[in-house]
């Protein structure tokens, strides 16, 4: 029999430690041990839910981590108009009432269920809880709180260690949702310390390119639910629209194919997502060849660069090489190596792959394709965009003996092989 009782072990104590102990010094054997069911929260954005692994749990504490003006505060207040039989507390310590109260508006619905607390002292917070008994709690953002028993400024790692800690302790205790909206400093870290990332049960990374309107809700941890999970926003001037078929957005239709543009079909968490990726590929001015690239690693792009001199022979050291994956959309899926490859050939030799044609292997430092995860689905999902060929590994070709699919795959073994295939001779 499972009879586990939390036990508030120092509750006066000022150390703050939040961890939440189970008592019963008796062990229970494992297979004893029966499933919590928890009745998961729905926020009726189903993307939303998914990330979370099928809706909010009961008692969890979440970390919603982002850069900062990327649309955390406002996807939190959309996902208060979901819970409207919930009672909510929206804990501000960056924006005044009425600046919320702007956002609301632009959204075109004001939450009925929404209370605003303008404060950062986690004292004042905790007598605000007390007195609206809030069904779901969001903090936005924890940098900006501070707990009265520590003398250190706010957004200091002492300060965010220990209003985490508070909140959580709160959180398990009341069986109350914790949301906490957490910036992102420049190196691409929350900010503030890795710990807050180890102490909260689940850790969702909102991001995208300010300039483009795709956003990616991405689950990095989750103690309830995978982190493969995933979905995907556009920004709209009223608010955040879930996005059901991507690939055809992150598609350009054009009349007819141009040079410098490869489709890879590539997996995003669990979902295949077609891809453009765009190169340009010019003479460089002064002889000092310029490298960059929207969306992709920087790093790998010199590695590629560097397999096309060596392996293929094209010489691109004297050249600029740009390269841009469509959406705004950051990618880090191997696959997408034989398609950016594919883009830098094509731009460079000005010849256009055709546009019913796409692309999904990683490439090694010999210049080999090699195979990639999940090629079904990539392959499918290629099919269903309306593509007629793709390019894959021949050593992903045990994996694909059972398909049957109206697409015709290609397998090749090398990057040399690919582009005399589909530029011709070089
Ligand atoms: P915001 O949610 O404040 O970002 P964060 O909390 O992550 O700092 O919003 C960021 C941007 O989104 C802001 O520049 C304005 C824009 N925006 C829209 O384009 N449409 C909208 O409906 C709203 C509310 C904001
Ligand atoms: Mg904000």
């Amino acid at each position: 029999m499972e009879e586990m009782v939390r036990k508030d072990t120092n509750r006066s104590s000022k150390s703050g430690s939040a961890s939440v102990k189970i008592s019963g010094s008796k062990p229970e054997l494992l297979k004893d041990i029966k499933q919590k069911n928890f009745a998961r929260i729905s926020t009726k954005d189903e993307e939303f839910d998914r990330v979370l692994g099928g809706g909010i749990v009961p008692g969890s504490v979440i970390l919603i981590g982002g850069d900062p003006g990327i649309g955390k505060s406002t996807l939190m207040l959309q996902v208060t108009l979901g819970l409207d039989n919930k009672k909510i507390l929206y804990i501000s310590g960056e924006e005044s009432g009425s600046q919320i109260r702007m956002r609301a508006e632009r959204m075109g619905k004001i939450p009925d269920n929404c209370y605003i607390l303008s404060e950062t002292d986690t004292g004042d917070i905790f007598l605000g809880i007390e007195n609206l008994h809030p069904d779901i709690v969001i903090v936005d953002s924890i940098q900006t709180l501070s707990s009265p028993d520590f003398e250190a400024p706010a957004g200091s790692v002492t300060q965010i260690r220990q209003s985490t800690n508070e909140l959580m302790k709160f959180a398990k205790e009341n069986n109350v949702p914790v949301f906490l909206i957490g910036h992102i400093t420049k190196d691409g870290n929350l900010a503030g310390p890795k710990v807050l990332e180890h102490m909260v049960d689940t850790v969702l990374q909102f991001e995208g390119d300010r300039q483009h309107v795709y956003r990616i809700l991405r689950s990095i941890k989750n103690r309830f639910g995978s982190t493969s999970e995933l979905g995907i926003y556009e920004m709209q001037g009223n608010g955040l629209r879930t996005v059901e078929n991507p690939s055809e957005l992150l598609l350009t239709q054009r009349d007819q194919p141009v040079s410098g543009i490869a489709v890879g079909s590539t997996i995003e968490g669990i979902r295949p997502l077609l891809i453009e990726v765009q190169s340009l590929v010019s003479p460089a001015a002064f002889g000092n060849p310029q490298r960059s690239t929207t969306g992709y690693n920087f790093k790998r792009l010199n590695m590629l660069v560097a397999v096309l001199e060596k392996r293929a022979g094209f010489m691109l050291g004297n050249q600029d090489v740009f390269l841009n994956l469509t959406g705004g959309i950051k990618v880090e899926d191997p696959a997408l190596d034989l398609p950016v490859c594919m883009a830098i050939i094509s731009s460079y030799q000005e010849i256009a792959i055709p546009d019913d044609l796409c692309f999904s292997a990683e490439i090694g430092l010999s210049g080999e394709l090699r195979a990639v995860s999940r090629i079904e689905n990539r392959i499918a999902e290629a099919e269903r965009q309306g593509f007629r060929k793709i390019v894959v590994s021949s050593y992903n070709s045990r994996n694909l003996k059972n398909i049957k699919s109206g697409i015709e795959v290609k397998t090749f073994s090398r990057i040399d092989e690919v582009i005399r295939y589909i530029i011709g001779k070089y």
